[in-house]
């Protein structure tokens, strides 16, 4: 083992000052000798070079002077545990001694606290623990019980990262249904054409043609897309009144189930101009209104004697993309609310396999101030998903705007760079085991650089993402060649 410093000063049962006799970066992985319990995996959370320069030596160096400098780097470490016969990770309860010897930790060690494999091929393979061959494998029924949120600035590789988790979705047979604001998704059909780092991630290029099925309420946009309807007669009033837009249940049920009566006597595949019609024969206020909100739905084009069925939606062992580019932010909202409602009903009753509900730039569709139709369902299902085999992830640019609720109940969070300071908050509010290192490290990750929190694991960890094998749709925009 390669020793890299002493253990100096107080030392706690949490951290210790490391004097270095070497540069090791912040987040390597370091080991001390425990006198009962063998190697301890330590984190190296900070660094810090001391020095007896004074400013007035500083100013006297500027003005040319010689004056020697004494200086020593000096880390802060972070204790992880060991891994006792039991197979739990433990924190020794003795502080180390002042003056021991601190090592770089061997990858043996490692990954057994960790809890990392080089080759196994059961979890959601994301990426290898940044600097080493070790695989990140995600829990896939952790991700299930507790659900996940991946979180960045904009541009900070989430679609990216989440392509890859889907990918894994799919490969291990797992279905997906996919709200996707952007129409980013639907590459997944198609293998990757950029190799980059894929020999030391051991990722083959692979598209998923037949596993991909794409939906979306504006087809002509969305040419690779099948329309996107819902059943006017599977339409519970109320839920109409969601379509509608109108929230004032009270007065608007009683007047609209009339209507519905009046049609549903004329023919069982009513539309929605026989609504308008009926509206129109009828006078007062309320029925005006009720005209006026049925003409909007009209113009969604999202109601249709016979919608998308859910057999169609949710297909085992597929991928089900939402594809809602170009639709408007209110029609969208719509979309979410009744597909996440359906999904929710339908999964309490067995009707479709267990799945997992993506939500791409969810704080539109579950903000944390302000109002959406889908918010509602969305905290259901972040609370009680986990009982009917219903997991949810959540994709966001910002933390702070999301609702925390929902957050809250993440319990895997793939974090790549974030800088915002209200997004910073929100997320070490939301994390256990954040050391403030690590809060630090957030802001300066590169891209394709993630912590993983929870998926399984103990301990947060860097991970660097694996490439994809499908092509990613969300690629930045040049607008000069290179
Ligand atoms: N792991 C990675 N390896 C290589 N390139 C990546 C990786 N992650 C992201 N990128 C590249 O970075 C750019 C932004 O990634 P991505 O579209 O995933 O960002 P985002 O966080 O979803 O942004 P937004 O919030 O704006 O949707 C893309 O061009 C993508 O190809
Ligand atoms: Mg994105």
């Amino acid at each position: 083992m390669d020793e890299v410093g002493r253990i100096y000063g107080d030392v706690g049962l949490g951290r210790f000052q490391l004097s270095l006799n070497r540069p090791v970066e912040r987040g390597d992985y370091l080991a001390v000798e425990d006198e009962l319990h063998g190697p301890v995996l330590c984190q190296l959370d900070d660094l810090r070079r001391k020095s007896d320069l004074d400013l007035e030596r500083a100013e006297a160096l500027v003005h040319g002077a010689d004056t020697p400098i004494h200086e020593n780097l000096i880390g802060i470490v972070q204790i992880i545990g060991y891994r006792e016969s039991g197979g739990l990770v433990k924190v020794p309860t003795i502080p180390f001694r002042p003056g021991a010897k601190v090592y770089q930790a061997e990858e043996g060690l490692i990954a057994e606290v960790l809890g990392l494999k080089k080759h196994a091929n059961s979890g959601a393979y994301v990426g290898l623990l940044r600097g080493h061959s070790l695989r990140v494998e995600l829990d896939i029924n952790t991700l299930f019980q507790r659900h996940m949120s991946v979180l960045s600035k904009t541009g900070g590789g989430k679609s990216y990262l989440l392509g890859v988790i889907v990918e894994e979705l799919l490969r291990h047979h797992v279905t997906c249904v996919i709200i996707d604001p952007h129409g980013e998704y639907g590459s997944l059909r198609f293998a990757s054409d950029k190799n980059g780092h894929s020999e030391r991630f051991h990722v083959d290029a692979q598209g998923f043609a037949s596993r991909v099925l794409e939906f979306s309420p504006d087809p002509t946009l969305n040419a690779s897309a099948k329309p996107l309807t819902f059943s006017l007669r599977h339409l519970d009033p109320r839920d109409l009144l969601v379509f509608m837009g109108l929230t004032n249940i009270k007065n608007f049920l009683g007047p609209l189930r009339k209507l519905l009566e009046e049609v549903q006597a004329g023919s069982p595949d009513y539309t929605v101009k026989d609504l308008i019609r009926a509206a129109e024969r009828g006078e007062g206020g309320i029925l005006d209104t009720l005209h006026e909100r049925l003409e909007y739905v009209d113009q969604t084009r999202l109601l249709a004697p016979q919608g998308t069925s859910l057999a169609e939606l949710v297909q085992e062992g597929k991928a089900s993309i939402v594809n809602l580019r170009g639709v408007a932010p209110d029609i969208q909202e719509l979309v979410v609310a009744r597909i996440a409602s359906t999904l929710f009903e339908s999964r309490k009753k067995g009707k479709i396999p267990p799945l997992f509900l993506v939500i791409e730039e969810a704080h539109n569709f579950a903000p944390q101030q302000g109002t959406a139709s889908c918010s509602r369902v969305l905290k259901t299902i972040a609370s009680e998903g986990r009982k009917f085999g219903l997991g949810l992830c959540v994709v966001t640019q910002r933390a702070a705007r999301i609702d925390k609720s929902v957050l809250s109940q993440c319990n895997t969070q793939l974090i790549l760079q974030v800088t915002n300071p209200l997004d910073l908050k929100a997320i070490a509010q939301s994390i256990e085991g954040l050391t403030p290192g690590m809060t630090e490290m957030i802001q300066g990750l590169p891209v394709g650089t993630a912590l993983v929190t929870g998926g399984g694991y103990h301990t947060p960890l860097f991970c660097e993402v694996r490439p994809r094998s499908t092509r990613h749709g969300g690629e930045s925009v040049r607008v000069v060649p290179n």
